[in-house]
């Protein structure tokens, strides 16, 4: 705890990294700093440095600048996660946090939460809990650790709570309390609903479906690359697709002769990645998703949208069991997406704490922890 004039505040550092993290940071920044009791830091640790990437999303999420930026780019993943470990050390020895929070389950979670909880600086984890049990996924070797060491375990719902009793986590350091990316599009519903960006792209007048691609597991091997991209140039047949790219994705099409097949595909838009505000704004309006993302496989519940999530398993069942979502292996793809087109699909329900309130439920659960309630 720091003295800052007659006020004691805790000193909490957030640590942001990857696009999907900024929007999970995003709603607990704005809570913790109108909190009296707390004066936060934002850690960058530059795993994402495009602007499209990063910048943007800062300022859709009204996020001031970090306060401080370890910049560790890109690399392997024991590069990117040794680098994280290294610089944000540094950070923690000069700054001696009360808490670290990391969200999420990049390179960057990981490692962050590996350097506090070596200095006994107490983590927490929002997004706990969650398991897609397949070890081949980098982000479930990430989740598995983060949970394993962090000693407050911020979950979304009731499976991820059942997940960490079963590895033997102790129910005192667990605290259910929804779903923080709900927060982000609340908290931004009125710029996400009068955003022209469906508009300006003339898509108006015709349904269309909202892809994006860019797991190890669809984009890293060409065969699965390619199948892919036939399969999108069949539905576009049927349905005009918008696909904007991940750097890694365009990356890989160009690696491997793909570009110009799905450039040239009539019905599919190939464009770079979108703001925060734009994505949502494409994303509510969209008759179906395409996606192997984690976070559209929960806003796509929450706005009732049809997901086709292409991938083996999923992390986030309750998007299967009582939302919109469902796995598609790509040789089917074109198929499902007719059937989402027809109406027959999972219509899915409204999900306990998925409410706009997760980041204030934080704020409370790290109060309780603190005043040593708990
Ligand atoms: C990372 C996360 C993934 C998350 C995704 C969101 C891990 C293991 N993976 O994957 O869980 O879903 O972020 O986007 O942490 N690149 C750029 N510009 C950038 C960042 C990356 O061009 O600003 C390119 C580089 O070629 C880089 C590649 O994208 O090597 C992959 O970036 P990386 O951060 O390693 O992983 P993502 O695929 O973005």
């Amino acid at each position: 705890m720091e003295t800052a004039g007659m006020t004691d505040k805790y000193l909490v550092h957030l640590i942001a990294a990857a696009r999907p993290n900024f929007v999970k940071v995003a709603p607990l920044y704005h809570a913790l700093s109108a909190d009296p009791d707390f004066r936060v830091c934002i850690v960058h640790t530059g795993q994402h440095y495009d602007a499209n990437l990063s910048a943007a999303f800062f300022t859709d999420l009204k996020l001031p600048a970090p306060d401080f930026h370890l910049e560790v780019g890109s690399g392997t993943h024991a590069e990117q996660t040794g680098q994280v470990m290294i610089s944000y050390e540094r950070v923690c020895l000069a700054e001696r946090p009360d808490w670290t929070v990391v969200v999420g389950d990049v390179n960057s979670t990981v490692a962050a939460a590996l350097a506090s909880a070596k200095l006994l600086i107490p983590v927490a984890h929002l997004e706990a809990g969650l398991r897609s049990r397949d070890r081949t996924m980098p982000e479930e070797i990430n989740r598995l650790v983060t949970d394993a060491i962090s000693d407050l375990l911020w979950t979304p719902s009731a499976d991820a709570d059942e997940n960490l009793l079963r590895e033997g986590v102790p129910a005192s350091r667990i605290d259910r309390v929804g779903n923080i990316m709900i927060d982000s599009y609340e908290l931004l519903k009125g710029q996400i609903e009068s955003d022209r960006t469906v508009e300006e792209m003339g898509l108006t007048t015709t349904p269309y479906g909202f892809v994006t691609l860019h797991r190890p597991s669809n984009v890293d091997q060409r065969d699965s690359l390619a199948l892919l991209v036939n399969q999108l140039g069949t539905a576009a047949k049927t349905v005009d697709l918008v696909f904007p790219a991940h750097p890694r994705t365009r990356k890989m099409l160009e690696e491997y002769d793909l570009i110009d097949k799905i450039t040239s595909s009539p019905g599919i838009r190939l464009i770079e990645p979108l703001s925060y505000i734009q994505s949502m704004s494409l994303l509510r309006q969209a008759s179906l998703v395409i996606t192997d993302s984690g976070g559209l496989q929960e806003e796509t519940t929450y706005l009732g949208i049809p997901c086709l999530t292409m991938r083996p398993n999923t992390e986030r069942p309750i998007t299967i069991e009582k939302g919109t979502n469902k796995l598609v292996d790509a040789e089917h793809l074109a198929e499902e997406v007719a059937t989402a087109l027809s109406g027959a699909w999972p219509k899915g329900s409204k999900l306990d704490l998925w409410d706009g309130q997760t980041a204030y439920r934080c704020v409370r659960s790290l109060k309780k922890r603190l005043d040593g309630i708990i």
